[in-house]
């Protein structure tokens, strides 16, 4: 009998099934288009317990009871489908993982209705792409204890290891570990963009080339940058298209796409009424980038009086790689406090610090940074605005004459840096005790009679203003 059963074998699904294997798992797989199920089965499966089954009926039939299956299929309607096709076949106690980047709404649905027959459920957020599946990703399962602990070995030893553990644990309740990997996407996006941005200042201001740049980002990663993002940027730069001496990077259409996991944050956030302005215009600036006609047009329109360079070279790097610190922590700041504002509204019970952990190796947005938020949540006992720490200010204060001078110099080049401004407002407005916000306030009662507190009175105040 097996132990696990997964059904889809995309590439996510194929490594998975690899991983699993390696660790000595036994695994019946499962695909819709049976020609690739069986091409698998021949070509890459090597000495792994892994058989493949043509039946719905016989793949189920050759699992342990409780029987576990491993949904790795197209997020939406297939996975409702699919869900519909076991049901019949399964038994109270069973449990039904999704492994997909679904919508935690979904997920939550998804969990109560098969609460109801007696079926567990995990939403499975799984990060790392394509290696990190075969190698060790991080893995974001939500979900009750029980149904957790009918899996835990299984995922524990498929998961990224590094000095604090597997890269695995039950994030929360419910449909958080679809959430938790949802915000993890929105910080994928602004620390992308952020690095987008430092890359394009140093082509267009200072003028480097793709492989002078990817020595910056090399420099970069073996400090406090060190990340997997920037690690694989100092790879993409210096890489040049087979045969010839161009650069791919340069050969890439600056259209950035999307899958929905970053709007999906942003979204959420809003919804919670948490801000999270550096995840949220990573989406914007993905959707801008879209309007490539338009920006043909406009450049050519624009006059652009550009100033003397004022500084060296050396000394734009340096600020550079300190904002972009400023923007990643702040990235984290932001992603974190949507996460406790969901933890919050929809009973997840997420344990911050645990999410920082198992984000340190496998997935995406693995860095250095993570050791030291983690220090500073477990130092700030029970408050979870990282803002609030004195070491979170003094790691921001140290580089806010790094990020004025970039944001600064990219409004002189004429270049847009969203992130690295949405950082800088975000704290500053944090820092802020009277934000302009009075004054909003009473152009809405002027014209819908919205009403408005005051700081000198208790109550609800309208005036008719003319
Ligand atoms: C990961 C990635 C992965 C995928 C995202 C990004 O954690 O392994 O986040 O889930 O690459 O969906 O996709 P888009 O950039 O297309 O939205």
């Amino acid at each position: 009998m097996k132990e696990l059963g997964v059904i889809g074998l995309g590439v996510m699904g194929r490594n998975l099934v690899l991983n699993l294997g390696d660790k000595g798992i036994r695994v019946s797989v499962y695909n819709k288009t049976k020609e690739k199920m069986y091409d698998f089965i021949k070509d890459e499966v090597k000495g792994q317990s892994v058989l493949g089954f043509d039946s719905l009926e016989e793949f189920v039939s050759s699992l342990e009871r409780p029987r576990k299956i491993l949904l790795m299929i197209k997020a939406g309607e297939a996975v409702d489908s699919m869900i519909g096709q076991l049901l019949p076949l399964l038994e109270k106690g069973d449990l039904i993982l999704d492994g997909g980047n679904t919508h935690f709404k979904d997920t939550a649905g998804r969990v109560d209705f098969l609460k109801g027959k007696g079926i567990h459920y995990i939403g499975l957020g799984v990060s790392g792409g394509e290696e990190g599946a075969r190698n060790g990703p991080s893995l974001m399962p939500g979900g009750s204890k029980e149904a957790y602990f009918l899996v835990e070995d299984i995922l524990l030893s498929i998961a990224a290891k590094t000095d604090s553990g597997p890269c695995c644990t039950l994030v929360g309740e419910g449909a958080a570990g679809h959430f938790v990997k949802m915000v993890h996407n929105g910080i994928e996006y602004a620390m992308m963009e952020g690095i987008a941005e430092s890359y394009d200042i140093m082509r267009k201001i200072l003028k480097l080339s793709p492989v002078e740049i990817s020595e910056v980002f090399e420099n970069w990663n073996e400090g406090e940058l060190n990340s997997y993002l920037i690690e694989i940027t100092g790879k993409i730069l210096k890489y040049k298209e087979k045969g010839t001496e161009r650069f791919m990077v340069d050969l890439i259409l600056d259209k950035a796409g999307q899958k929905g996991t970053g709007k999906w944050t942003a979204e959420s956030a809003f919804d919670l009424g948490i801000p999270a302005p550096t995840l949220s215009t990573a989406v914007e600036a993905r959707v801008l980038s879209f309007f490539k006609e338009e920006r043909q047009f406009l450049s050519k329109r624009f006059n652009r009086n550009y100033p003397k360079l004022e500084y060296g070279k050396d000394e734009v790097i340096r600020n550079l790689r300190e904002s972009l610190l400023f923007v990643f922590f702040n990235a984290f700041v932001q992603g974190l406090w949507v996460i406790q504002g969901a933890s919050k509204e929809y009973g997840y019970q997420v344990q911050l610090s645990e999410v920082l952990r198992i984000w340190k190796g496998g997935c995406i947005i693995r860095a250095q940074l993570l050791d030291f938020l983690r220090e500073i949540l477990q130092e700030l006992d029970g408050e979870k605005l990282i803002l609030k720490s004195d070491k979170a200010l003094k790691y921001l204060m140290d580089r806010i004459e790094a990020i004025k001078e970039v944001t600064r110099l990219a409004k002189d080049f004429y270049i847009p840096v969203f992130a690295h401004n949405t950082a800088l407002d975000f704290f500053f407005s944090m820092m802020e005790e009277n934000l302009p916000a009075n004054l909003i306030q009473a152009q809405r009662d002027f014209f819908g009679a919205h009403t408005f507190q005051r700081v000198d009175r208790e109550g609800t105040f309208h005036i008719n203003w003319e």
